[in-house]
């Protein structure tokens, strides 16, 4: 599939799977590498490489592994559709939990009619953390509800754009306001951990976290505790520190936990080859201020 879409949309290039390539002299050929997240392999082999393109929106794995060459310009996928995908997703978990369908779903089971008041959207608060280009368009959809929205990002910006939405560095003053937490942010050494026990008492006491961003954001056991003593009322996680999750994991039967299995938003490749396609394009032309995605490796996403 990703084959395909990619020689299609760039059909220039001579696009190879690494593994068919077992000589150096064709390893050595290869001057561009798209790479999934999870999975960089051996870089190190390819000794030709000028650029390389992550076929993910995070970069995470890439950064932290030894074989990717540094001094030569990252990318990651920055794709509409994408982004839709991902608003698609904050949207379903932010309505279900506004809403109270996770607990209707529950009562179902037991067969127990009991309505519960749904506040009216307007009144409620959601916070995303991490306001790049996919939590910005988390914001759109979220907005469109009615819902106050607030995006953290690392810069404080100003309202200047006039948009439906307030951003903010200080993610403590915005998880302090927020019904619904919806975590976006890229996993970097300042975000590892960044769900602590010190930020749920932050938090609203019973509102719920929805994370889409890495499981390494979260420390694990302060969830479990803080959703135990009620500070969070619940949590959707669709990403883990270990995938797959463990089948013993006390998360899969936590009955304030909903788990998806880290398909927020995948990459399609029918729309990613293009945005690749461009990307690669603009390398070979010399005009890499042209790249979108261009990972800065100090910062780190
Ligand atoms: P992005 O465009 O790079 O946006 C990152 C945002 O995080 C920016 O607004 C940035 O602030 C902010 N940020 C970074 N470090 C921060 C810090 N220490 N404190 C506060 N804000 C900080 O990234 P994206 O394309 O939106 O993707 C975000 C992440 O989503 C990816 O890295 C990946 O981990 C995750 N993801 C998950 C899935 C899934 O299926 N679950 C799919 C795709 C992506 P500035 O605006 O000031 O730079
Ligand atoms: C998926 O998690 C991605 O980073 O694209």
């Amino acid at each position: 599939m990703w084959i395909a879409a990619l020689q299609e949309a760039m059909p220039e290039e001579d696009v190879v799977v690494a593994s068919d390539l077992s000589d150096q002299a064709s390893l050595d050929a290869v001057d561009i590498a798209l790479v999934r997240g999870i999975d960089p392999g051996d870089l190190g082999r390819f000794g030709g490489l000028r650029f390389i393109h992550c076929l993910w929106a995070g970069v995470d794995r890439l950064l932290t592994d030894p074989s990717v060459p540094t001094g030569i310009p990252l990318a990651r996928t920055v794709d509409p559709a994408m982004a839709d995908q991902m608003a698609a997703t904050s949207l379903a978990h932010v309505l279900d939990i506004c809403l109270h369908h996770h607990d209707y779903r529950t009562n179902q089971a037991r067969a127990a009619w009991e309505p519960r008041h749904a506040k009216p959207m307007a009144t409620k608060t959601v916070a995303i953390l991490g306001f790049g280009s996919l939590g910005r368009r988390c914001a759109e959809y979220i907005a469109a509800t009615g819902a106050t929205v607030i995006g953290v990002r690392s810069t404080r910006t100003t309202a200047a754009d006039h948009q439906p939405w307030t951003t903010t560095a200080n993610v403590a003053d915005a998880v302090a306001i927020a019904d619904v937490v919806v975590n976006l942010l890229p996993l970097t050494d300042e975000t590892t951990g960044v769900l602590n026990a010190a930020l749920f008492a932050r938090f609203r006491p019973g509102a719920a976290l929805v994370n889409l961003g890495r499981g390494d954001h979260v420390v694990e056991s302060d969830l479990l505790a803080a959703l135990d003593e009620g500070q969070l009322r619940r949590a959707v996680l669709d990403v883990f520190g270990q995938e797959p999750l463990p089948e013993e994991h006390p998360l899969w039967r936590h009955p304030q936990v909903t788990i998806t299995p880290h398909v927020a938003a995948e990459t399609d490749p029918t729309t990613a080859a293009a945005v690749i396609a461009a990307n690669i394009g603009a390398f070979r032309a010399g005009q890499t201020d042209r790249i979108t995605g261009l990972v800065d490796r100090t910062r780190g996403y």
